[in-house]
């Protein structure tokens, strides 16, 4: 058996011989020919034609369970060869050796929806904002605010961790203690996903910190902490995983060079996250629509017995955005809105009703202007930003 690589490439070499270029560097070769690379495990050109290439690598490269090993190997040196101008893996269809290894979620898309006890709907979330600066308490009010309005989700930001402005036990503690009070008052539950993004060397303990102080989620930014990072909390600790994708712009924005977004919710499935920002169809992100479909494919769809992952649509979101993204998306989805919430003229528990009935409008097929006559945060939000 071997792992399949689909790669894009621009060079001005006969396709077939930046094939093996790619095949003999990221194998058993070099530059040029050394005793010995002529062994059992060079890989193999299966496919060069126009721009596509497909290499076959033979599953005995890959040491199972050691996903930095395997990104060297199809994600590696052959960024850097001279002689490719441009270069992009496009998929990657791993050997059933390998995905062996890989558990993947523990908390899939039904565990989450257990939990909350939400079903044939999509999640509506939230992102706190402002991004950074507020205080635990102030963190609280907004996502408290947020769950009264009807959200079923709300997260930190990418780039609040455990900061002096706004240390993570006591933000976490304020939050849940906020969220417990809303659940008493009216039976709404709703995650947090506290953003435990750190070094490798604490990542695992401040998760399991997190969730001893009662977090029932933790974030991750999986780009810069990387997949085993996500991989060692899904294996240890009891909560869903909310894995943010912030950084991927580097390498997925460019459609003829770097790795795509569905090459990393591969990564992602098969290393334990429950949800995975994939982009949205509508929203303030760049270019992100061609490969959403297949990303969310790559997430849901039967795939080696892992668990189903949501994918979440964030960016640029607020109510006239969410058809646009339900459509693609369908019910299976999160739906996420940071100043889309937040940035309502009345507020953040009116802008989490509007975005609840953008979605409610959505599943019931109503058209959004129709819809928001008898529903007054959402009229309001499609004045203030548009319909
Ligand atoms: C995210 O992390 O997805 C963004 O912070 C979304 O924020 P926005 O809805 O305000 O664009
Ligand atoms: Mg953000």
């Amino acid at each position: 058996m071997e792992l399949i690589a689909k790669y894009h490439v621009e060079t001005d070499l006969p396709i077939k011989k930046a094939a093996e270029a790619i095949a003999a560097e990221q194998s058993t070769g070099t530059w040029t020919e050394v005793q010995g690379s002529d062994n059992p495990l060079a890989a193999r050109v299966i496919f060069a034609e126009g721009t596509e290439v497909e290499i076959g690598f033979p599953e005995e490269l890959f040491e199972p369970g050691n996903i930095p090993q395997y990104l060297s190997v199809v994600a590696g040196n052959l960024f850097g060869l001279g002689s490719l101008k441009k270069v992009r893996l496009q998929d990657v269809i791993f050997p059933e050796s390998l995905m062996q290894v890989h558990k993947g979620p523990k908390f899939g898309i039904e565990d989450a929806r257990r939990i909350l006890d939400v079903h044939h709907r999509p999640l509506v979330g939230t992102i706190v904002k402002p991004k950074v600066g507020l205080n635990p308490k102030g963190t609280a009010a907004v996502a408290s605010a947020a769950v009264r309005g009807g959200l079923d989700l709300v997260k930190d930001d990418e780039t609040l961790t455990d900061q002096s402005f706004c240390r993570l036990i006591p933000r976490l503690e304020a939050v849940m203690d906020s969220l417990d009070k809303v659940e008493k008052e009216t039976g709404k539950k709703a995650f947090y996903a506290v953003n435990v993004t750190t070094g490798a060397d604490q990542i695992l303990e401040r998760a399991e910190e997190a969730v001893d102080h009662g977090a029932n989620m933790v974030m991750i930014d999986v780009l810069t902490s990387g997949f085993s990072a996500l991989e060692v909390l899904s294996r240890n600790i009891n909560v869903p995983i909310h894995v943010h994708r912030t950084m991927h712009g580097a390498f997925t924005r460019d459609k003829a060079h770097g790795i795509s977004m569905l090459v990393i919710s591969k990564l992602v499935r098969m290393t334990g996250g429950t949800n995975l920002h994939t982009g949205s169809y509508m929203g303030k992100m760049a270019g992100e629509t061609e490969e959403n479909d297949l990303c969310r494919d790559a997430l849901r769809e039967e795939w080696h017995g892992l668990k189903r992952v949501f994918p979440v649509a964030s960016g640029g979101i607020y109510p006239a955005k969410v058809h646009g993204n339900l459509d693609g998306y369908g019910i299976d989805c999160i739906v996420q809105a940071g100043g889309g919430v937040h940035g309502h003229p009345d507020g953040t528990t009116a802008g989490a009703r509007a975005m609840v009935q953008a979605v409610e409008a959505w599943q019931k097929k109503i058209p959004l202007k129709e819809y928001a006559k008898d529903h007054k945060e959402l009229e309001t939000a499609l004045k203030y930003w548009g319909s």
